[in-house]
């Protein structure tokens, strides 16, 4: 049955096409090839002519599935990219991910006279409108059988093993193939799969039809009683669906003297187009560098470490498909483990939102409401905390793991940690029950850091709680270093006790009783606050810092752990160079046990055993711990290209995190 109001909402429909969708031109022409991407090439090459009067505003909108409606973009580029865009003909070379749907491509006019500021980006930046749609592509699909991708791995709870997570259309049956010898991967183990769907984002843009696309299926295998710091290769996929090219990896070895890691926050992606979001353009420049070392480093276990604010995907899922892909040929050699931030959790709805937090806790997560960071990633233990709508649980969010002679513990600071807090409960045992014969340091890392010198206001009563609830836990069990994100910028403190810088020359030949605090926010995103002035000299807001603030570093980068079982390393290295900008060095005390003793293993417990060394190397080992010790008493810093660092700082642009 028509109801009565239909022939109105017919015409006022007809006028609005009429009025404001013209049809494709048939005189723009547009063409999009290859319309079959593989795996070895997946840029598109889109090309147009027969464009009337070219204005700079005319666009190219990105669309998958290819049936969008036109203000459904996935992302846009302005003709004016191409050189010859003047004369109405031009192309652009566009690398494409797999969507698991086809893509097509449309070019619009876009008249001065009908920008409108309040339709807009995240920057405020108007967006393209879709009013005269002047040309449509062919769609563009990828070949069948392309074999999954998304490829990344992490711990799992035993350190014989290693789990790879990828992404397939269909979720069919699929398998992770694997073994020493590249050319026979004998060994064999079957994924799980887990889906997310719409109905589980809890709010816009996450659930609409502008942000939401199939995410596709999730997979999760495990390699299973590998040997200890062994290279591995394998493969994932199947007959069917088609395999991953061979990956390779080192195994984990808990034996290890020697511990590697390169850790950030607040990476974020790069895509080649814009988008409802600014994008990370930075971001490419953190996996080039990380990628170099580990090719520098060579064969030996390390790990990647990204505390928080992961794909600033924030509810436009092809964002996250963007992401996995661009840290792809990082996260398939070595582990890539997570913590989660503002940006995968926030949003108002959440189940804990204790009084104090309003104004901590908005709407930073676009409406996901962690389910694409509980599903996507599987880290160690079982933390989980419900989300009370019927979504999967929210996962990973605290958790430990033993590398070589680092003990690293993960924290939320976007859950319940004050104590009697289940997570409070967990940090605490963990960090209690740690053996520091086994593991000398202690690296805590959490997103929303409990010290920064940034005029970050909105978290100040999150900082109190953590200062209150958790920094004694830090203190009384001599963690070493504490990692946090969420603030896009470098930052050292000094031994940090309750605001005081800890006396130096007194601590860490003992191992702690003050951490060194970093903030370490500045892979990607650029979004800066302000520096927080000191008292005397406040009408330069960027330099001095205050006292306790060793450090301050304006460009995006990462940091690089390097420990040994008497040193532990860590280096901040700029995306601009590449190079090492700031260091600290933390002794463990142990050195006498690596130099002059051994540990043997007998029955489980570890047996001092002298060693027969002569008397005269055992006089130059104490020479060599007297000066190393007298070297960095707990803490030195090689730091600081003073004044040429300072005047390269970068200027503020915003104190969104
Ligand atoms: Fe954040």
């Amino acid at each position: 049955m028509v109801s009565p109001k239909t022939p109105r909402l017919f015409s006022v429909l007809l006028v609005f096409f009429a009025c404001y969708v013209s049809p494709s031109s048939s005189r723009v022409s547009l063409s999009a090839s290859p319309t079959t991407l593989t795996r070895a090439n997946r840029t598109v090459t889109v090309r147009w002519s027969g464009v009337d009067s070219p204005s700079e505003l005319d666009w190219l909108g990105i669309f998958s599935p290819p049936d969008s409606a036109n203000d459904e973009f996935i992302g846009y580029v302005f003709l004016n990219a191409s050189d010859g865009w003047r004369s109405g003909s031009g192309s652009v070379d566009i690398p494409l991910v797999n969507l698991r749907a086809n893509y097509a491509f449309r070019v619009f006019r876009w008249k001065r006279e009908e920008v409108n500021y309040r339709h807009h980006d995240h920057d405020n930046n108007p967006l393209p409108g879709i009013r005269h749609r002047l040309a449509a592509s062919e769609e563009v699909r990828f070949e069948a059988a392309a074999g999954p991708d998304q490829i990344h791995l992490s711990f799992t709870d035993r350190e014989d093993e290693m789990r790879v997570m990828f992404v397939t259309a269909d979720g069919a049956e699929s398998f992770v193939s694997y073994g020493l010898d590249a050319a026979r991967l004998g060994n064999i183990s079957a994924t799980m799969v887990r889906r997310y769907e719409r109905k589980d984002m809890c709010d816009f843009p996450a659930n609409s039809s502008i942000g939401w696309r199939d995410p596709g299926s999730i997979h999760d295998g495990v390699m299973k009683n590998l040997e200890k710091g062994k290279k591995y290769y394998y493969t994932v996929g199947s007959d069917a669906g088609g395999w991953s090219p061979i990956h390779s990896f080192i195994s984990r070895d808990g034996d290890s003297n020697e511990t590697i890691a390169f850790l950030f926050g607040d990476m974020g992606t790069y895509t080649p187009y814009a988008t409802f979001y600014r994008i990370q353009e930075e971001s490419r420049s953190t996996v080039k560098w990380i990628l170099r070392d580990i090719e520098s480093l060579g064969d030996k276990p390390m790990f990647v470490s990204h505390i928080g604010d992961i794909s600033y995907a924030r509810g436009f899922a092809w964002i996250w498909d963007e992401f996995f892909n661009q840290i792809e040929p990082i996260a398939s050699r070595i582990p890539y483990h997570v913590c989660i931030g503002n940006h995968e959790y926030d949003w108002p709805t959440q189940p804990w939102r204790p009084e104090w937090s309003y104004g901590v806790y908005g709407k930073d997560g676009g409406g996901e409401c962690g389910v694409p960071y509980s599903i996507r990633f599987k880290m160690p233990g079982n933390s989980s905390f419900p989300t009370g709508t019927g979504a999967p649980d929210t996962q990973n969010l605290y958790f430990s793991f033993d590398a070589g002679v680092v003990h690293f513990l993960y924290i939320s600071t976007e859950t319940n940690f004050l104590q009697g807090s289940d997570q409070y409960n967990f940090i605490k045992a963990d960090l209690e029950s740690i053996d520091r014969n086994k593991t000398p340091f202690v690296v805590v890392q959490g997103h929303r850091p409990m010290y920064t010198t940034s005029n970050e206001i909105r978290d100040a009563p999150m900082r109190e709680r953590m200062l209150e609830n958790l920094e004694p836990l830090l203190v009384q069990n001599n963690v070493t270093l504490a990692l946090w994100g969420h603030v896009h910028r470098y930052e050292r403190f000094c031994p940090l006790k309750n605001f005081r810088c800890a006396d130096v020359t007194s601590n860490f030949t003992s191992i702690g009783g003050a951490p060194v605090h970093l903030v370490i926010g500045m892979a990607g995103q650029d979004w800066q606050p302000i520096w927080e002035p000191r008292p005397d000299h406040t009408d330069v807001p960027i330099y001095p810092q205050p006292e306790r603030s060793m450090y301050r570093g304006g460009e995006f980068g990462y940091t690089r752990l390097v420990a040994t079982r008497e040193k532990l390393t860590l280096s901040y290295i700029g995306n601009h160079d590449g190079q090492v900008h700031d260091r600290v060095e933390i002794l463990s005390g142990q050195i006498l046990k690596s130099e002059d003793e051994k540990i043997l293993q007998s029955g489980g417990d570890a047996v001092l055993v002298e060693s027969v060394l002569p008397w005269y190397v055992k006089a130059a080992s104490v020479l060599v711990v007297g000066i190393l010790v007298g070297y960095v008493l707990g803490l030195i810093t090689r730091s600081r290209r003073d004044s040429l660092e300072r005047s390269q700082w970068t200027p503020v642009k915003s104190e969104e995190m």
